[in-house]
Protein backbone atom coordinates (compact mmCIF):
# COMPACT_ATOMS: atom_id res chain seq x y z
CA UNK A 1 0.00 0.00 0.00
CA UNK A 2 1.69 3.13 -1.19
CA UNK A 3 0.32 7.02 -0.76
CA UNK A 4 2.14 9.72 -2.23
CA UNK A 5 1.55 13.20 -1.63
CA UNK A 6 2.74 15.09 -4.15
CA UNK A 7 4.24 18.69 -4.45
CA UNK A 8 2.84 20.08 -1.23
CA UNK A 9 4.34 22.44 0.91
CA UNK A 10 5.81 19.80 4.17
CA UNK A 11 6.67 21.97 6.70
CA UNK A 12 8.21 19.28 9.79
CA UNK A 13 8.90 22.20 12.60
CA UNK A 14 10.55 18.70 14.28
CA UNK A 15 13.15 18.46 11.57
CA UNK A 16 13.70 22.42 10.48
CA UNK A 17 11.86 21.53 7.45
CA UNK A 18 9.91 23.39 5.10
CA UNK A 19 9.81 22.77 1.35
CA UNK A 20 8.17 22.23 -1.87
CA UNK A 21 8.20 18.01 -2.31
CA UNK A 22 6.57 15.22 -2.24
CA UNK A 23 6.19 12.74 0.93
CA UNK A 24 5.40 8.66 0.12
CA UNK A 25 3.74 6.62 2.65
CA UNK A 26 3.95 2.76 2.11
CA UNK A 27 2.45 0.29 4.63
CA UNK A 28 1.80 3.54 7.46
CA UNK A 29 5.04 4.52 7.29
CA UNK A 30 6.47 7.32 6.05
CA UNK A 31 9.06 6.34 3.89
CA UNK A 32 10.76 9.03 1.66
CA UNK A 33 10.10 12.34 1.32
CA UNK A 34 12.03 14.15 -1.98
CA UNK A 35 11.57 15.68 -4.79
CA UNK A 36 10.25 14.22 -7.94
CA UNK A 37 9.87 10.30 -6.01
CA UNK A 38 8.73 7.54 -8.70
CA UNK A 39 4.77 7.44 -8.21
CA UNK A 40 4.28 3.74 -9.85
CA UNK A 41 1.63 2.10 -7.88
CA UNK A 42 0.38 4.90 -5.38
CA UNK A 43 -2.22 6.48 -4.65
CA UNK A 44 -1.54 9.91 -5.52
CA UNK A 45 -3.00 12.80 -3.35
CA UNK A 46 -2.15 15.81 -5.29
CA UNK A 47 -0.93 18.36 -2.99
CA UNK A 48 0.22 21.65 -4.62
CA UNK A 49 -0.76 24.72 -2.91
CA UNK A 50 -1.17 23.05 0.00
CA UNK A 51 0.61 22.72 3.47
CA UNK A 52 1.61 19.32 4.62
CA UNK A 53 2.73 18.97 8.30
CA UNK A 54 2.68 16.55 10.89
CA UNK A 55 -0.22 15.00 12.40
CA UNK A 56 -1.79 17.51 14.69
CA UNK A 57 -2.58 16.84 18.06
CA UNK A 58 -4.61 18.67 20.53
CA UNK A 59 -3.68 17.75 24.16
CA UNK A 60 -6.69 18.76 25.35
CA UNK A 61 -10.10 17.69 24.67
CA UNK A 62 -13.91 16.45 26.92
CA UNK A 63 -14.70 13.57 24.91
CA UNK A 64 -17.69 12.99 27.83
CA UNK A 65 -17.85 9.53 27.61
CA UNK A 66 -18.43 7.60 29.88
CA UNK A 67 -21.32 9.21 31.49
CA UNK A 68 -22.02 12.47 29.31
CA UNK A 69 -22.77 10.69 26.07
CA UNK A 70 -25.80 12.72 25.22
CA UNK A 71 -22.88 15.87 24.88
CA UNK A 72 -20.43 14.12 22.83
CA UNK A 73 -19.09 10.32 22.91
CA UNK A 74 -15.89 8.67 21.60
CA UNK A 75 -17.24 8.27 18.24
CA UNK A 76 -18.69 11.30 17.44
CA UNK A 77 -15.62 13.46 18.99
CA UNK A 78 -13.06 11.41 17.45
CA UNK A 79 -14.99 12.44 14.13
CA UNK A 80 -15.18 15.96 14.90
CA UNK A 81 -10.78 15.66 15.63
CA UNK A 82 -10.87 13.64 12.16
CA UNK A 83 -12.46 16.41 10.17
CA UNK A 84 -10.62 19.16 12.01
CA UNK A 85 -7.53 17.97 10.98
CA UNK A 86 -6.56 16.39 14.20
CA UNK A 87 -4.89 12.99 14.84
CA UNK A 88 -4.43 12.47 18.12
CA UNK A 89 -6.58 13.67 21.02
CA UNK A 90 -5.96 13.36 24.69
CA UNK A 91 -9.08 13.52 26.60
CA UNK A 92 -9.42 14.87 30.32
CA UNK A 93 -10.84 13.02 32.68
CA UNK A 94 -13.72 14.91 34.22
CA UNK A 95 -16.49 11.56 33.35
CA UNK A 96 -18.62 9.78 34.95
CA UNK A 97 -17.07 7.91 36.72
CA UNK A 98 -14.08 10.19 36.09
CA UNK A 99 -10.96 8.49 34.97
CA UNK A 100 -9.61 7.73 38.53
CA UNK A 101 -8.48 3.74 37.91
CA UNK A 102 -7.61 1.29 35.19
CA UNK A 103 -10.63 0.32 34.21
CA UNK A 104 -12.09 3.20 33.16
CA UNK A 105 -8.99 3.55 31.29
CA UNK A 106 -9.36 0.55 29.58
CA UNK A 107 -12.12 1.56 28.87
CA UNK A 108 -11.61 4.60 27.10
CA UNK A 109 -9.15 3.39 25.13
CA UNK A 110 -10.98 0.39 24.01
CA UNK A 111 -13.81 2.27 22.51
CA UNK A 112 -10.99 4.81 20.72
CA UNK A 113 -9.56 1.57 19.18
CA UNK A 114 -13.55 0.50 18.28
CA UNK A 115 -13.97 4.14 16.79
CA UNK A 116 -10.60 3.33 14.88
CA UNK A 117 -10.47 6.91 13.57
CA UNK A 118 -7.67 9.23 15.44
CA UNK A 119 -5.52 8.51 18.34
CA UNK A 120 -7.22 8.81 21.73
CA UNK A 121 -4.59 9.73 24.91
CA UNK A 122 -6.48 9.94 28.57
CA UNK A 123 -5.50 11.81 30.73
CA UNK A 124 -5.96 10.48 34.45
CA UNK A 125 -7.04 12.46 37.35
CA UNK A 126 -4.79 14.03 39.82
CA UNK A 127 -7.03 13.26 43.05
CA UNK A 128 -9.64 10.30 43.66
CA UNK A 129 -13.29 10.65 42.82
CA UNK A 130 -11.45 14.43 41.27
CA UNK A 131 -12.68 15.83 44.91
CA UNK A 132 -9.46 16.98 45.70
CA UNK A 133 -8.55 15.46 48.69
CA UNK A 134 -6.18 12.67 47.81
CA UNK A 135 -3.81 11.38 45.34
CA UNK A 136 -5.38 9.18 42.88
CA UNK A 137 -3.27 5.72 41.97
CA UNK A 138 -1.67 7.42 39.47
CA UNK A 139 0.83 4.32 38.84
CA UNK A 140 -2.05 2.10 38.13
CA UNK A 141 -3.32 5.23 35.52
CA UNK A 142 -0.23 5.11 33.79
CA UNK A 143 0.12 1.63 33.53
CA UNK A 144 -3.55 1.46 32.29
CA UNK A 145 -1.66 3.85 29.32
CA UNK A 146 -2.69 7.35 30.88
CA UNK A 147 0.24 9.94 29.22
CA UNK A 148 -0.70 12.71 32.54
CA UNK A 149 -2.95 13.82 34.86
CA UNK A 150 -5.57 16.51 36.00
CA UNK A 151 -8.54 17.49 37.19
CA UNK A 152 -9.52 20.00 34.95
CA UNK A 153 -12.82 21.41 35.16
CA UNK A 154 -11.65 22.19 38.16
CA UNK A 155 -8.61 23.37 39.92
CA UNK A 156 -7.11 21.69 42.94
CA UNK A 157 -7.48 23.84 45.93
CA UNK A 158 -5.07 22.19 48.31
CA UNK A 159 -1.68 22.86 47.67
CA UNK A 160 -0.66 20.10 49.43
CA UNK A 161 -2.59 17.62 47.09
CA UNK A 162 -0.27 19.71 44.59
CA UNK A 163 2.46 19.15 45.51
CA UNK A 164 2.36 15.59 46.36
CA UNK A 165 1.09 15.15 42.30
CA UNK A 166 4.27 17.36 41.13
CA UNK A 167 6.40 15.11 43.65
CA UNK A 168 5.32 11.66 42.22
CA UNK A 169 4.80 12.45 38.62
CA UNK A 170 8.41 13.88 38.32
CA UNK A 171 9.33 9.84 39.02
CA UNK A 172 7.33 8.99 35.77
CA UNK A 173 8.25 12.12 33.46
CA UNK A 174 5.23 13.34 33.29
CA UNK A 175 3.28 16.47 33.36
CA UNK A 176 0.43 17.76 35.82
CA UNK A 177 -1.65 19.45 33.88
CA UNK A 178 -3.47 22.52 35.71
CA UNK A 179 -6.88 24.39 35.15
CA UNK A 180 -5.57 27.28 37.22
CA UNK A 181 -8.56 29.26 39.34
CA UNK A 182 -8.93 30.27 42.71
CA UNK A 183 -12.82 29.46 43.10
CA UNK A 184 -12.82 32.46 45.84
CA UNK A 185 -12.04 34.96 43.24
CA UNK A 186 -14.21 33.55 40.43
CA UNK A 187 -16.80 32.55 42.24
CA UNK A 188 -19.96 32.54 40.44
CA UNK A 189 -18.40 35.31 37.85
CA UNK A 190 -20.34 35.17 34.03
CA UNK A 191 -17.35 36.48 31.95
CA UNK A 192 -13.68 38.81 32.32
CA UNK A 193 -14.05 41.66 35.05
CA UNK A 194 -13.22 44.86 33.01
CA UNK A 195 -14.70 47.16 31.18
CA UNK A 196 -17.35 45.47 29.42
CA UNK A 197 -18.32 43.33 32.54
CA UNK A 198 -19.43 46.65 33.82
CA UNK A 199 -21.13 47.96 31.07
CA UNK A 200 -23.11 44.59 30.58
CA UNK A 201 -23.74 44.21 34.07
CA UNK A 202 -21.97 40.47 34.57
CA UNK A 203 -20.71 39.40 37.35
CA UNK A 204 -16.65 39.36 36.48
CA UNK A 205 -14.02 36.57 36.93
CA UNK A 206 -11.04 39.09 37.24
CA UNK A 207 -7.20 37.67 35.58
CA UNK A 208 -6.15 37.27 38.98
CA UNK A 209 -8.15 34.52 39.87
CA UNK A 210 -5.55 32.78 37.57
CA UNK A 211 -2.62 34.04 38.32
CA UNK A 212 -2.67 33.21 41.76
CA UNK A 213 -2.99 29.74 41.06
CA UNK A 214 -0.10 30.42 37.82
CA UNK A 215 1.76 31.20 40.39
CA UNK A 216 1.25 28.88 42.98
CA UNK A 217 2.04 26.08 40.89
CA UNK A 218 4.99 27.59 39.64
CA UNK A 219 6.39 27.58 43.22
CA UNK A 220 5.56 24.13 44.05
CA UNK A 221 6.94 22.74 40.37
CA UNK A 222 10.38 24.85 41.98
CA UNK A 223 10.18 23.42 45.24
CA UNK A 224 9.41 19.53 43.69
CA UNK A 225 11.04 19.79 40.24
CA UNK A 226 8.24 18.52 38.78
CA UNK A 227 6.79 19.63 35.31
CA UNK A 228 3.42 21.84 35.57
CA UNK A 229 1.77 22.37 32.60
CA UNK A 230 -0.74 25.51 32.58
CA UNK A 231 -4.07 24.49 30.99
CA UNK A 232 -5.71 27.43 29.02
CA UNK A 233 -3.64 30.19 29.83
CA UNK A 234 -5.57 33.40 29.44
CA UNK A 235 -3.77 36.35 30.90
CA UNK A 236 -0.87 38.82 30.72
CA UNK A 237 0.34 38.19 33.58
CA UNK A 238 0.13 34.75 33.56
CA UNK A 239 2.58 34.86 30.64
CA UNK A 240 4.92 37.46 32.80
CA UNK A 241 4.84 34.29 35.82
CA UNK A 242 5.95 31.75 33.14
CA UNK A 243 8.64 33.77 31.50
CA UNK A 244 10.17 34.60 35.01
CA UNK A 245 9.78 30.91 36.21
CA UNK A 246 11.16 29.34 32.77
CA UNK A 247 14.32 32.24 33.41
CA UNK A 248 14.94 30.59 37.03
CA UNK A 249 14.80 26.56 34.77
CA UNK A 250 11.39 25.91 36.37
CA UNK A 251 9.98 22.83 34.41
CA UNK A 252 6.71 24.69 33.43
CA UNK A 253 4.83 24.73 29.99
CA UNK A 254 1.80 26.04 28.69
CA UNK A 255 -1.19 25.65 26.04
CA UNK A 256 -3.62 28.79 25.12
CA UNK A 257 -6.74 27.91 22.91
CA UNK A 258 -8.06 29.94 19.53
CA UNK A 259 -10.98 31.05 21.00
CA UNK A 260 -8.80 33.05 23.47
CA UNK A 261 -6.78 33.92 20.96
CA UNK A 262 -9.48 35.95 18.81
CA UNK A 263 -12.20 36.82 20.40
CA UNK A 264 -12.52 39.39 23.04
CA UNK A 265 -14.98 40.31 26.08
CA UNK A 266 -16.57 43.15 24.15
CA UNK A 267 -18.39 39.68 22.24
CA UNK A 268 -20.39 38.85 25.49
CA UNK A 269 -22.08 42.14 24.69
CA UNK A 270 -25.33 40.15 22.78
CA UNK A 271 -25.39 37.91 25.46
CA UNK A 272 -24.69 35.06 23.14
CA UNK A 273 -23.63 31.98 26.02
CA UNK A 274 -21.95 30.16 23.18
CA UNK A 275 -19.02 32.49 23.95
CA UNK A 276 -19.57 31.32 27.75
CA UNK A 277 -16.38 29.80 28.76
CA UNK A 278 -14.29 29.35 31.25
CA UNK A 279 -11.45 30.70 32.26
CA UNK A 280 -13.69 33.93 30.03
CA UNK A 281 -12.55 35.60 26.93
CA UNK A 282 -10.63 38.16 27.88
CA UNK A 283 -9.76 41.68 26.63
CA UNK A 284 -7.67 42.92 23.62
CA UNK A 285 -4.62 43.45 25.63
CA UNK A 286 -4.63 40.27 26.47
CA UNK A 287 -4.97 38.99 23.05
CA UNK A 288 -1.98 40.91 21.83
CA UNK A 289 -0.08 39.82 24.93
CA UNK A 290 -1.03 36.04 23.58
CA UNK A 291 -0.08 36.62 20.34
CA UNK A 292 3.08 38.00 21.37
CA UNK A 293 3.56 34.58 23.23
CA UNK A 294 3.11 32.93 20.47
CA UNK A 295 5.40 33.64 18.77
CA UNK A 296 8.40 34.13 21.19
CA UNK A 297 8.21 30.76 22.04
CA UNK A 298 6.37 31.17 25.52
CA UNK A 299 3.39 29.72 24.62
CA UNK A 300 4.11 25.80 23.80
CA UNK A 301 1.47 24.32 21.95
CA UNK A 302 -2.52 25.57 20.81
CA UNK A 303 -5.02 23.25 22.37
CA UNK A 304 -8.72 23.18 21.83
CA UNK A 305 -10.58 22.80 25.71
CA UNK A 306 -13.06 21.47 23.51
CA UNK A 307 -16.24 21.21 25.23
CA UNK A 308 -19.00 19.84 24.15
CA UNK A 309 -22.73 20.99 25.57
CA UNK A 310 -26.10 20.17 24.93
CA UNK A 311 -28.42 22.40 23.32
CA UNK A 312 -30.47 23.18 26.78
CA UNK A 313 -27.43 23.35 28.61
CA UNK A 314 -26.67 26.83 26.31
CA UNK A 315 -30.33 27.89 25.69
CA UNK A 316 -31.22 29.60 29.01
CA UNK A 317 -30.47 32.29 30.47
CA UNK A 318 -27.24 33.53 30.46
CA UNK A 319 -26.38 32.99 34.08
CA UNK A 320 -27.49 29.60 34.09
CA UNK A 321 -25.65 28.20 31.05
CA UNK A 322 -22.97 25.78 30.76
CA UNK A 323 -19.44 27.22 30.33
CA UNK A 324 -17.32 25.82 27.07
CA UNK A 325 -16.92 25.95 23.31
CA UNK A 326 -16.93 22.93 20.97
CA UNK A 327 -13.06 24.05 19.11
CA UNK A 328 -11.95 20.78 17.39
CA UNK A 329 -13.51 21.14 14.17
CA UNK A 330 -12.97 25.17 14.02
CA UNK A 331 -9.52 25.29 15.34
CA UNK A 332 -7.08 25.33 12.57
CA UNK A 333 -9.74 26.99 10.42
CA UNK A 334 -9.90 29.96 13.06
CA UNK A 335 -5.77 29.85 13.37
CA UNK A 336 -5.29 30.37 9.92
CA UNK A 337 -7.90 33.11 9.46
CA UNK A 338 -7.39 35.37 12.08
CA UNK A 339 -3.81 34.63 13.11
CA UNK A 340 -2.02 33.61 10.11
CA UNK A 341 -3.59 34.88 6.85
CA UNK A 342 -3.45 38.33 9.33
CA UNK A 343 -0.29 38.38 9.36
CA UNK A 344 0.03 37.77 13.34
CA UNK A 345 1.41 34.17 13.45
CA UNK A 346 4.16 32.54 10.81
CA UNK A 347 2.35 29.32 9.42
CA UNK A 348 5.41 27.21 10.52
CA UNK A 349 5.16 28.44 14.38
CA UNK A 350 1.43 27.50 13.64
CA UNK A 351 2.57 23.75 12.82
CA UNK A 352 5.23 23.44 15.67
CA UNK A 353 2.43 24.77 17.89
CA UNK A 354 -0.32 21.71 16.56
CA UNK A 355 2.39 18.99 15.99
CA UNK A 356 5.76 19.12 18.05
CA UNK A 357 4.77 21.32 20.70
CA UNK A 358 2.10 18.88 22.38
CA UNK A 359 4.44 15.77 21.47
CA UNK A 360 7.10 17.29 23.16
CA UNK A 361 5.06 18.23 26.22
CA UNK A 362 3.73 14.64 26.94
CA UNK A 363 6.66 12.34 25.48
CA UNK A 364 4.03 11.28 22.75
CA UNK A 365 5.27 9.51 19.59
CA UNK A 366 4.23 11.75 17.08
CA UNK A 367 4.78 15.28 15.86
CA UNK A 368 7.01 14.74 13.32
CA UNK A 369 7.85 13.79 9.85
CA UNK A 370 10.79 11.54 10.76
CA UNK A 371 11.78 8.61 8.01
CA UNK A 372 10.85 5.71 9.84
CA UNK A 373 7.48 7.51 11.61
CA UNK A 374 4.15 6.58 11.66
CA UNK A 375 2.36 7.97 9.07
CA UNK A 376 0.16 10.73 10.80
CA UNK A 377 -0.66 13.70 8.40
CA UNK A 378 -2.41 16.94 8.16
CA UNK A 379 -3.04 18.44 4.84
CA UNK A 380 -4.17 22.27 4.87
CA UNK A 381 -5.66 23.95 2.26
CA UNK A 382 -4.88 27.86 2.67
CA UNK A 383 -7.49 28.87 0.56
CA UNK A 384 -10.34 26.38 1.43
CA UNK A 385 -12.80 29.20 2.51
CA UNK A 386 -16.03 27.75 4.45
CA UNK A 387 -18.34 29.07 6.47
CA UNK A 388 -18.70 27.40 10.17
CA UNK A 389 -22.02 25.84 9.95
CA UNK A 390 -22.42 24.15 13.43
CA UNK A 391 -25.38 22.27 12.85
CA UNK A 392 -23.03 20.20 10.50
CA UNK A 393 -20.31 19.14 12.95
CA UNK A 394 -19.41 15.80 13.83
CA UNK A 395 -19.22 16.81 17.07
CA UNK A 396 -22.58 17.16 19.29
CA UNK A 397 -21.56 19.84 20.38
CA UNK A 398 -23.06 22.89 18.44
CA UNK A 399 -21.66 25.56 21.22
CA UNK A 400 -19.65 27.73 18.67
CA UNK A 401 -19.27 31.69 19.22
CA UNK A 402 -17.80 31.43 15.19
CA UNK A 403 -21.21 30.06 14.30
CA UNK A 404 -21.96 31.73 10.82
CA UNK A 405 -18.20 33.32 10.11
CA UNK A 406 -16.54 32.34 7.05
CA UNK A 407 -13.01 31.46 7.14
CA UNK A 408 -9.97 31.18 4.60
CA UNK A 409 -7.74 28.02 5.06
CA UNK A 410 -8.81 24.46 6.21
CA UNK A 411 -8.28 20.67 6.93
CA UNK A 412 -7.93 19.08 3.62
CA UNK A 413 -7.01 15.91 4.28
CA UNK A 414 -6.69 14.11 7.91
CA UNK A 415 -3.99 11.21 7.57
CA UNK A 416 -3.68 8.35 10.29
CA UNK A 417 -1.59 5.27 10.10
CA UNK A 418 -1.08 5.91 6.47
CA UNK A 419 -5.20 5.97 6.23
CA UNK A 420 -7.03 9.07 4.78
CA UNK A 421 -9.69 9.08 7.87
CA UNK A 422 -11.64 12.92 6.83
CA UNK A 423 -11.34 14.62 3.37
CA UNK A 424 -13.04 17.75 3.55
CA UNK A 425 -14.97 18.33 6.43
CA UNK A 426 -16.14 14.79 6.05
CA UNK A 427 -15.38 10.86 7.04
CA UNK A 428 -14.11 9.11 4.65
O1 LIG B 1 -15.24 26.09 29.73
C1 LIG B 1 -14.86 25.05 30.25
N1 LIG B 1 -15.50 23.88 30.03
N2 LIG B 1 -13.79 25.09 31.04
C2 LIG B 1 -13.40 24.02 31.75
O2 LIG B 1 -12.43 24.10 32.46
C3 LIG B 1 -14.18 22.76 31.71
C4 LIG B 1 -14.93 22.64 30.46
C5 LIG B 1 -15.98 21.56 30.50
O3 LIG B 1 -15.68 20.44 30.94
O4 LIG B 1 -17.11 21.83 30.07
ZN1 LIG C 1 -10.04 23.81 32.47
ZN1 LIG D 1 -10.90 21.58 29.77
Amino acid sequence: MRLLVKGGRVIDPDNDLDQIMDLLIEDGIISQIGIDIDQTGAEVIDARNMLVCPGFIDMHVHLREPGFEYKEDIVTGTRAAAVGGFTAVCCMPNTQPVVDSAPVVRFIREKAEKAGLVRVYPIGTISKGQAGQELSEVADLLAAGCVAISDDGKPVVKANVMRNALEYTKMFGIPVLSHCEDMELSQDGQMHEGYFSTIYGLKGIPAAAEELMVARDIRLAELTGGHIHICHLSTKDSLELVRQARARGVNVSCEVTPHHLTLSDEILGDYDSDAKVNPPLRSAEHIQALIEALQDGTIDCIATDHAPHHREAKDCEFQLAAMGISGLETAVAVIMDRLVQEGQLDVYDMVRLFSCGPADILGLDGGTLNIGARADLTIIDPAAVRKVEPEKFQSKGKNTPFKGQILTGWPYITIVNGKIVAREGSIV
